[in-house]
């Protein structure tokens, strides 16, 4: 089968991913911080090494500061959940995935917070200067997702990480779409809650993921429960990462993230994210002149390797739905958990094409997907 759906999940893993975790699997599994025997204690190492790790790939303020969770949406839920405090107002947009957008609208609907969700320009950007506008006295966060899942653009965390931090406002920056594939420094960008699966273009396992707190947010723990190393205290204990992680952690996943991490350093993020904008651009052209309507802007320099589009001919669930059974081609249609975008775009209900290659994808996959396209069509 020809796997096109990697900005749900990437698919192949790197060979290493495997092995590792094979490795690790029949040697280490043990409950970190558990006990003091070897095998809790290589557990335990594992994701001390793993904490260093990220902290050196997003330039973070301590590795301490990585908390890690079940994927990306539990990362957000952590910051969500543990930060905003009755009356806040939170400024977000319509790029978000439900992961962002429900706990919001759910807080705004109880009336816990005030949400100010700014419009995307017609190509899935979002102007730095809205945001300017948007912020009040009463604004706790501005909530963004660094690439659209849907439309493939990438937003000007930077630019809107300065404003935030020139009006003393927590920037939180949803990154399911780009870590691994779009450099990221947390400093630069001024971004104070940085939430991310392990399970795209990290190259991990699925149950993957993490929260990074930068020093001086005021966070509660979300979840709460044993932590190993201080059993005594009554309630969390509050050094970072426990005050945030009751619970075995899923050691072995992280491991698959970080061997992931692996393949993502020696191929670096511009290599493997110019070879998906690359792909998408020759479908795009590979399918001009047919009856498809392709949403977000052409630039590539500011896109990642996701491409949307509808035809009037047949709805996106039904071109998905061929492509799996007549031509064993996986994509993903439909609305892909972000309802405001396509609203925004005229793509709801029925929602779009949408493909995304990966690092093993190849210009003949490409090829025989647009075969199939306009056979489908015609
Ligand atoms: N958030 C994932 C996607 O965009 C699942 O498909």
């Amino acid at each position: 089968m020809i796997y096109l759906d990697n900005a749900a999940t990437s698919f192949p893993k790197p060979e290493l991913v495997y092995t590792a975790m094979d490795a690790f699997a029949r040697t280490s599994l043990a409950n970190p911080g558990r006990a003091g025997h070897k095998m809790a204690l290589a557990s335990e190492h594992a994701l001390d090494d793993a904490r260093h790790r990220l902290n050196r790939f997003l330039n973070g303020k301590g590795p301490e500061r990585f908390a890690f969770a079940l994927n990306c949406t539990d990362a957000l839920n952590m910051a969500f959940k543990g930060v905003l405090e009755r009356g806040d107002h939170v400024v977000t947009t319509d790029l978000e995935h439900n992961s962002v957008s429900r706990p919001l609208v759910t807080m705004a609907e109880a009336g816990f917070i005030e949400l100010t969700r700014i419009p995307s320009d017609g190509g899935g950007t979002v102007d730095p200067d809205a945001f300017v506008k948007a912020i009040t006295l009463k604004t706790k966060m501005v909530a963004v997702t660094h690439a659209s899942n849907v439309l493939g653009t990438v937003q000007p965390v930077t630019e809107i990480g300065r404003i935030c931090r020139d009006r003393s406002v927590l920037f939180l920056v949803d990154c399911a779409q780009t870590i691994g594939a779009v450099p990221i420094d947390v400093q630069a960008m001024h971004i104070d809650l940085l939430a991310f699966p392990g399970h795209k273009c990290l190259f991990g396992p699925t149950g993957t993921g993490a929260l990074y707190v930068a020093p001086g947010v005021n966070i509660k723990p979300w979840r709460e429960g044993g932590t190993g190393g201080d059993s005594s205290t009554p309630t969390q204990p509050k050094e970072f990462p426990y005050w945030l992680e009751g619970g075995t952690p899923n050691v072995l996943g992280i491991v698959g993230m970080i061997a992931g991490l692996d393949y993502v350093e020696k191929e670096t993020p511009e290599k493997l994210r110019k070879h998906e904008v690359e792909l998408c651009d020759r479908l795009f052209h590979k399918l001009e002149g047919a009856p498809f309507t392709f949403v977000g802007h052409r630039d590539p320099t500011r896109r990642v390797g996701t491409l949307s589009f509808y035809s009037e001919l047949l709805p996106a669930p039904e071109i998905g739905g061929i492509l799996d059974t007549a031509f064993d081609i996986a994509i993903r249609p439909g609305l892909h958990c972000a309802p405001y975008i396509h609203r925004a775009v005229g793509s709801f209900p029925d929602g779009l094409v949408r493909v995304s290659p990966g690092p093993f994808s190849t210009a003949s996959d490409i090829d025989t997907l647009a075969n199939a396209l306009t056979e489908i069509l015609a």
